[in-house]
């Protein structure tokens, strides 16, 4: 990357994902423009529709230039009729995008914007933590390698002792650089598990117990996985960062977005050491693509947590602070069922008004 450049890679994806990309890529362009930084993009099919008219999930070598790119933008894939004969669904990217990146962190903030409702009866500023999911090994390295048969089927999770560690180390360094937990200031990780019934879950939390050792200045607890279900619903001012197998990870973050008012403000980061990209936490809702109904803003904060890591810290504060005025003014409202309540491209318009 030279000084004034940023090379995108975009993978739009089916559904909303199109939309959803093309309002954070005029985004982009605003805050480029007003950052001084020339944008260029680069884009890649792949998704659930490239699968069904070639039989692959992404082009022959994809992974490697989306590698050379600077940042890589995804927007959500999959489509409900696109299946494999074993009624899982094809064309999904976690599996080759994460595992074949090695992008082993899934980070994902939940935060209360003001100007927004969520589902509890919690203030903006008291809901501000991030969930890192691990995210190539658990429950999920299972994915089309499980053994079933018409009567019965077994999915494996895995987890390994070198898995475990960079995951939470990741976690550790996250909450080392931020302000704490909104209650009480403390910087805080959470090790989320069902050590008290599974094997492979008392292992990640020794992992979890060793690594939290060379962070003095952090606090360190455990919460089983039913219990911080309930805790993210009742209590979530108490949390941090959590830290949590893959599985677990996809299901408590989304119980975390409907406090936050939806999946649709939720972005993501997939980290590994070599590579990231960015993405919503949700699917693609077809049934809402190209009606001008979808909350960009998932995708919106993706493209801000992408310039962060990019190290354009000034562009990403940029784009983030035009999508909270933008909220905070009252330009864009949500629905109950999160929608924005003037559409997708009136959000766009709102926070490039902002940027
Ligand atoms: C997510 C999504 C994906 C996942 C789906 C779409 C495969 O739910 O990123 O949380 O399960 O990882
Ligand atoms: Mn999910």
């Amino acid at each position: 990357m030279s000084d004034d450049a940023l090379e995108l890679a975009v993978i739009r994806g089916d559904g909303i994902g199109p939309e959803l990309v093309d309002s954070a890529l005029e985004v982009l362009a605003a805050v480029c423009a007003a950052e001084s930084l020339t944008l260029r993009v680069l884009d890649e099919p792949g998704g659930a529709a490239h699968y069904r008219s070639t039989g692959e999930p992404l082009p022959p070598g994809a992974l490697e230039r989306l590698r050379r790119a600077d940042g890589i933008l995804k927007g959500p894939v999959g489509l409900p009729e696109v299946r494999h004969p074993d009624g899982t669904e094809a064309g999904l990217l976690g599996g080759v995008m994460r595992i074949g990146l090695d992008t082993y962190a899934n980070v994902r903030p939940i935060r209360l914007l003001p100007g927004v409702t969520g589902a509890t009866r919690h203030e903006p500023g008291q809901i501000g933590y991030v969930i890192v999911r691990e995210n190539t090994e658990g429950l999920y390295l299972s994915r089309g390698a499980g053994v079933a048969t018409h009567h019965a089927a077994c999915d494996q999770l895995l987890v390994t002792r070198a898995g475990t560690e960079r995951v939470v180390r990741h976690a550790f360094e996250l909450a080392v650089g931020r302000a704490g937990a909104p209650s009480d200031g403390v910087s805080r990780v959470t090790c989320v598990d069902k050590s008290n019934v599974l094997r492979s879950f008392a292992l990640f939390r020794e992992v979890f117990d060793e690594v939290a050792g060379e962070y003095a200045e952090v606090a360190a607890e455990h919460l089983y996985a039913d219990a911080a279900a309930y805790e993210l619903v009742a209590r979530p001012e108490r949390f941090d960062v959590l830290v949590m197998e893959n599985f677990l990870g996809d299901i408590l973050s989304d119980v975390g977005a409907a406090t936050v008012g939806g999946l649709g403000m939720c972005p993501s980061g997939n980290i590994g050491a070599s590579a990231a990209y960015f993405e919503p936490i949700h699917g693609s809702a077809p049934s809402i693509a190209g009606r001008d109904l979808a909350n960009p803003v998932s995708q919106l904060l993706s493209a801000g947590m992408l310039l962060r890591h990019a190290q354009q810290p000034a562009a990403a504060d940029r784009l983030e602070r035009a999508v909270e005025a933008a909220f905070a003014d009252g330009a864009v409202r949500l629905r109950g069922d999160g929608t924005p309540e003037l559409g997708t491209r009136a959000v766009t318009r709102a926070v490039v008004a902002r940027v």
